[in-house]
């Protein structure tokens, strides 16, 4: 989704700018604009398509000043195009906006402004912000911004500067994620952390409809009434080095590595102490009739392992659903539901609205977020910290694992709590959690094999995946994985159900990935991968079930033993590296995958 960044302070602000739009990339981005204010007063330079374009206008038409804004986009309201990327400027071209999110009046909001004359440059809802900003502004930014929020309905998170005001940069949020930090040289303001991690390690997170005034040397904050605020500033702890490549080629491959380590500390802060720990002690399980569990693509594959794992130790039935089909279900839930929320970006317009309707409902919510300072860490009841590190490639890869192993350790802390399992039973539980990530190192450190079958399959027009239980669950992954940066097409199916219709789709030397980890289901999915063998698949078993009389027409890759519950961990690594080194052969654009955002920030 589009990225924000704002600067002013003592020194050029295009360099602070074009290095903040940079690490903020891997939000997916169609165009990008600045604006600066300077000697000669509002300039601003926008070009379609990536930011090495805006930079070359740039090197061609410099903008000078130290007071400005940035803006990566990614379109909602008209096509990607010089025109309708940001900033936008009102009509008196007096004032500049960056906007991340949707305005769902704005076609309200346009007519009144047309029919006042109005004459509008681009299609976008955020030029309907720029004009209106003008319409409200008698020399005081706040007070613009004030009026802006009480008309402005949907999503927004704001940066505006005025040419009137050489000294303030502005800056307003509701439902979209907007920082505020300062520096030794200067203030900023940017939709992530990375964007300015650079400069400082102190931030403030931004409330919804709250202000920040921006000088050189300070940040002000004001409540939506305008009235002075003093917000707590928050340490960043994590280094500027975990979200750079690290000498890889692409941040997914780095942060499939990473791995181990991501399992290692979510673990450590989860398992027998930590917060995650605290957490869970204080969450009285029994209290609750119903669970559900929700979140988008690959959180919400996440849920659909959770829902595996929980429901067999802790023989409680869960709901899953995903998220933005959620609220249009009117779902039956009340005090005594636990609705759990995954996000990796804690961001996710559809999670946060899951969320905010639980809550209405008198639900209690238990988030699983990585992000920490995000409006769903900060609205949750309750939270589960999944200790990936910033995770920079749009394709999920650790914080997906992450949350996985929440999910385990939530579900034993569960079946214990409830006594479906002895303290015995948790304690050997347990223990297999703590062999994960030493065994997903096991698996991480051979990654040749992979690599080998990878480049032959990068022709496949379309690769099925089947499993059955819980490898049906993971297959789910591992699909949408390949989909997202390989662009090749995939379907995950129970093995089971191939036979009602899908395995018409198989044809001589499609692949389909077969997984099969559940021991007492062997016999089963090795039936359905015959059949699919008989109807000349080629299959990549990944998983230790026996295999005989397949030929050549079987490559199989055989995982540590674990708990059987917890293979996922294990196999949806193959997955995730099959589906990087598919992608790599292809020579796409692995960490920015075309029309995909990290943070879905926007219905
Ligand atoms: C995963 O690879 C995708 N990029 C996407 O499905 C993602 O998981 C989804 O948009 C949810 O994001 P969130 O975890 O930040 O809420």
């Amino acid at each position: 989704m589009c990225g924000i960044i704002g600067y002013i302070g003592m020194k050029e602000a295009v360099p602070i700018l074009l290095g903040g739009l940079k690490k903020l990339e891997y939000r997916g981005y169609d165009s990008a604009g600045i604006a600066v204010l300077g000697r000669g007063g509002l300039a601003v330079s926008k070009e379609k398509g990536r930011l090495s374009a805006l930079e070359s206008r740039l090197a061609a038409s410099p903008l000078e000043g130290t007071l400005g804004i940035g803006h990566t986009r990614w379109a909602t309201h008209g096509e990607p195009s010089d025109l309708n990327s940001h900033p936008h400027l009102g009509e008196q071209q007096k004032i500049a906006v960056v906007h991340n999110g949707i305005i769902e009046n704005y076609r309200q909001l346009k007519e009144k402004l047309v029919q006042r004359g109005a004459a509008f440059q681009s299609e976008t809802d955020t030029e309907v912000i720029a004009h209106l900003a003008e319409q409200f502004y008698r020399g005081d930014l706040k007070e613009t911004m004030i009026k802006l929020s009480e008309v402005l309905e949907g999503s927004y998170a704001l940066g505006i500067i005025c040419a009137d005001k050489p000294e303030v940069l502005g800056a307003i949020k509701k439902d979209s994620p907007l920082i505020a930090g300062l520096s030794e040289h200067g203030a900023f303001i940017a939709s992530d952390i990375p964007a300015i991690l650079e400069h400082t390690r102190e931030v403030y997170y931004l409330q919804d409809r709250e202000i920040a005034l921006l000088g050189r040397d300070s940040c002000e904050f004001f409540d939506p009434q305008g009235e002075p605020l003093i917000k707590e500033k928050e340490e960043v702890t994590w280094s500027l080095d975990s979200a750079e490549k690290g000498g890889h080629p692409h941040f997914m491959f780095k942060e499939i590595l990473e791995q181990g380590r991501v399992l290692r500390e979510t673990i450590q802060d989860s398992l027998w102490k930590g917060r995650n720990h605290e957490v869970l002690e204080g969450l009285d399980i029994a209290r609750y009739r119903k669970i559900v569990i929700t979140g988008c693509g690959s959180a919400y594959n996440a849920a659909l392992v959770g829902k595996y794992v929980f429901e067999e130790l802790c023989r409680v039935p869960v709901e899953i659903d995903i998220a933005s089909e959620f609220r249009y279900r009117d779902p039956i839930i009340d005090a005594s539901s636990l609705v759990v929320l995954i996000s990796q970006s804690g961001e996710t317009a559809d999670t946060i609205a899951a969320l905010r309707l639980a809550k209405e409902k008198g639900a209690a919510t238990l988030g699983i977020v990585n992000v920490v300072g995000s409006t769903i860490a900060k609205e949750a009841e309750l939270c589960l910290f999944t200790s990936a590190g910033p995770e920079i490639a749009v394709a999920t890869t650790k914080a997906f694992s992450a949350q996985l192993v929440l999910l385990y350790i939530f579900s034993v802390h569960s079946a214990a709590a409830l006594g479906a399992i002895t303290k015995e039973e948790a304690q050997i539980l347990g223990e297999e959690i703590q062999s994960l990530p030493d065994k997903a190192e096991e698996v991480l450190s051979s990654t040749g094999m992979i690599q080998k079958h990878a480049a032959s399959w990068v022709g496949k027009k379309s690769i099925f995946f089947i499993g059955r239980n819980i490898d049906y669950a993971i297959a789910a992954e591992g699909s949408l994985k390949l989909k997202e940066i390989s662009y090749i097409h995939s379907e995950a199916y129970a093995g089971g159900e191939l036979k009602h219709g899908t395995i018409s789709l198989i044809e001589d030397n499609t692949l389909v990935v077969s997984i099969a980890s559940r021991k007492a289901l062997y016999p089963k999915i090795m039936s359905n991968t015959e059949q699919v063998i008989s109807r000349g698949a080629r299959v990549l078993l990944v998983g230790n079930a026996e295999v005989s009389g397949m030929g050549d027409d079987l490559v199989q890759l055989s995982l540590p033993r674990v708990y059987e519950l917890f293979s996922p961990s294990l196999s949806v690594l193959v997955l995730q590296l099959l589906a990087y080194y598919i992608a790599a052969n292809k020579g796409l654009d692995i960490d920015k995958p075309r029309n995909l955002a990290k943070s879905v920030t926007v219905e």
